[in-house]
């Protein structure tokens, strides 16, 4: 086959892993992890955490990055060439819900950006926190961040792996060195051993419980950055010759001891300070984690600063990687200029995230300050995240499994692997792994017939809890779900149908 002339290519192994790993570590990392781990009882998160980590974490993240690499393409035309149009087509599916993901974890960066200006200038723990993060909400200048955001992830992208190599050599190491100085912080407070105590001491009670399992699988796919084509994307920039076994599963380690570390620092705090944590997912960063940090002995407001910027860079380098998935997608299936694809997406992209950010998505009853109100983007998540990531897993994994053949892509990836792949590989990938998926599915699904909107709400991950301004817009759940699933169908359709793949050349 031939080699695609000039298609661009990571300046060194080191540049890949540190953007790859940028891309692993992110908001899930911080925000959904800490929550995560505290709604399924901390100790017992972990069983199933690890269970996740090596039965469906590192070999997903192979075979992702694997046919990334072997055939140098992004992830529509990658499936394209190993299982036929069937496999573009979940491509495409799974790019258009990335495009969906992109919108509301930049509008997310938004708020983190806006919190940050609010530590900054102090004004952070005038009214409390939880004012504070109401006032973000239902003020505009979130809609400024969003601009700025998603300008720099242009920036950041506009080279293609030379700026995004660029900008990973910077942040990976600086959010590993913040994340390093608020956990020692975090276990030299009072009592800050105690969280880790209740974070890391098994409770085999909790195991027995289906829900656990189901998040902890979920958050997996999420913190890895799987089911989007991203690691797919990546890889497809690597030289022939790159172990990704070794690779992915470096990257899987590297992520998840960050996501370790992160605990740590949250669960210190939670206990040092008594804190009650929120019952939102969201409440955990924005609100209780802030709260700790401004009881701080000293320094309170750098520490604040310092955290709101550590989600910050920790979120670009992962927006980045979902925005460089349907963009190289783009590129490889209509031989578009960069510049061009890029500009496609963002358009899109931009006034989505308006969308999620507008104020008046996010009109408070005033009674609390919690985060209220942020519904919508709670649907969408619901949907896009609940469901896409892990659906895509598992058509993935049975169509490179048994229609392009796991051997056939073991024997290739061994080829360059200091670890060699053993037959077990396979026997995960074609069988263990569609059946787990399968079963938490089934859960889930279980879980929806029980409609309402407050199970959607709570269901999976779950932003948002209590009544809303959903009074009266009861439809609006089924609506975002129709739209949601016509949609992405119909554009994955469209997308396959049009065009072919005779650009080869792709990329500079
Ligand atoms: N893994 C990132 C995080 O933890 C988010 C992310 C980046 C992602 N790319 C992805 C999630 C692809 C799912 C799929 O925040």
């Amino acid at each position: 086959m031939a080699e695609p002339a000039g298609r661009s290519v990571w300046g060194s192994k080191l540049g890949f892993v540190l953007a790859a790993s940028g891309s692993a570590i992110g908001l899930g990392n911080i925000v959904f992890f800490g929550a995560n781990a505290y709604r399924f009882g901390g100790g017992a998160f972990y069983v199933p955490y690890f269970a996740a980590l090596f039965v469906l974490g590192i070999p997903m993240m192979i075979v992702e990055m694997g046919i990334g690499q072997t055939q140098r393409r992004a992830f529509p035309s990658a499936m394209n060439r190993t299982t036929g149009q069937k496999g573009e087509f979940l491509a495409w599916w799974s790019l258009l819900n990335a495009i969906v993901i992109a919108m509301y974890y930049i509008t997310l960066l938004a708020w983190v950006g806006t919190m940050m200006v609010r530590a900054i200038t102090g004004a952070l723990y005038d009214d409390g926190v939880g004012a504070t993060f109401g006032s973000v909400l239902g003020s505009s200048v979130p809609v400024i961040f969003v601009f700025v955001i998603w300008g720099l992830n242009a920036v950041f992208l506009s080279r293609g792996t030379k700026t995004i190599e660029a900008t990973v050599k910077v942040f990976v190491p600086l959010m590993w060195v913040f994340m390093i100085l608020l956990v020692i912080r975090g276990l030299t407070l009072d009592n800050g051993l105690q969280g880790v105590w209740y974070l890391f001491t098994p409770n085999f009670k909790g195991i027995q419980d289906a829900s656990v399992w189901q998040g902890a699988f979920s958050q997996m796919f999420f913190s890895l950055s799987l089911g989007l084509g991203t690691m797919t994307a990546y890889a497809s920039y690597l030289p022939r010759k790159a172990d990704v076994v070794t690779n992915g599963g470096m990257v899987s380690f590297m992520n998840c001891s960050f996501e370790f570390i992160a605990g740590l620092a949250i669960f210190s705090m939670l206990f040092s300070f008594s804190l009650q944590p929120s019952s939102s997912t969201l409440g955990m960063s924005f609100v209780v984690v802030p709260t700790g940090i401004g009881e701080f002995p000293a320094a309170a407001t750098f520490f604040a600063a310092l955290f709101f910027f550590l989600l910050l860079i920790a979120g670009l380098t992962s927006s980045i990687s979902i925005i460089e998935s349907p963009v190289a997608a783009l590129r490889d299936k209509f031989g578009w200029a960069r510049s061009k694809a890029l500009a496609l997406v963002m358009v899109i992209g931009v006034a989505g995230s308006l969308v999620f950010a507008l104020p008046i998505m996010l009109q408070q009853d005033g009674k609390d300050a919690a985060p209220l109100g942020i519904s919508l983007l709670d649907l969408m998540d619901h949907w896009a995240f609940g469901y896409s990531l892990l659906i895509v897993g598992l058509v993935e994994a049975i169509l490179i499994g048994h229609v392009y053949g796991i051997d056939k892509l073991r024997a290739e990836l061994n080829e360059n692997a200091r670890f060699t792949l053993g037959p077990w590989f396979g026997v995960l990938v074609k069988w263990i792994i569609p059946v787990v998926i399968s079963v938490v599915l089934l859960f889930n699904v279980l879980a929806e017939l029980d409609i309402s909107i407050e199970a959607l709400g709570l269901a999976g991950r779950g932003f948002y809890e209590g009544d809303g301004p959903f009074d009266g817009l009861d439809f609006l759940p089924g609506l975002i779900f129709g739209v949601w699933l016509g949609g992405t169908v119909l554009g994955a359709f469209l997308l396959t149908r049009i065009g072919s793949y005779d650009h080869e050349g792709g990329d500079a």
